[in-house]
């Protein structure tokens, strides 16, 4: 039982940790390596790019954020060889996280 509990516990801390990089390797991506800022207004990271639609009130899912980073949209350029699909799945998971909670 006691195995049980600590196991439980081992995985929930190690769920809450990735939650958490995943969060911050997003946010780093946002801010510094694809300056997603620059263009987008994103009220969690401080940014007031007006050329691009504001995040907060498109409230974009997951699939339609990692489309658009890949693949590019209209202005908006490709980032598929600027950043790993590690970034860019970080990056959609925290534009979601912080748009649709
Ligand atoms: C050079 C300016 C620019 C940069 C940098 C930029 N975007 Fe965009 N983005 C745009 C524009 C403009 C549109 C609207 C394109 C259209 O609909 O024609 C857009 C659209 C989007 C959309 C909506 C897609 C849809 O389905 O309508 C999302 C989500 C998005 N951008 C996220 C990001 C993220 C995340 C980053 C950083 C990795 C980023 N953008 C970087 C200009 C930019």
């Amino acid at each position: 039982m006691k195995k049980v509990l600590l196991t439980f516990i081992f995985l929930l801390i190690t769920k809450i940790s990735y939650a958490d990089f995943k969060m911050e390797l997003g946010l780093s991506v946002f801010k510094e390596k694809a300056m997603c800022g620059t263009c987008h207004t994103l009220q969690a990271a401080k940014s007031e790019g007006q050329i691009g639609p504001n995040l907060n009130l498109l409230k974009p899912q997951i699939s339609q954020i990692i489309y658009a980073v890949a693949n590019g949209i209209g202005v908006m350029p490709s980032f598929e060889s600027v950043l790993t699909s590690e970034e860019i799945e970080a990056v959609a998971y925290y534009v979601f996280k912080s748009t649709n909670e």
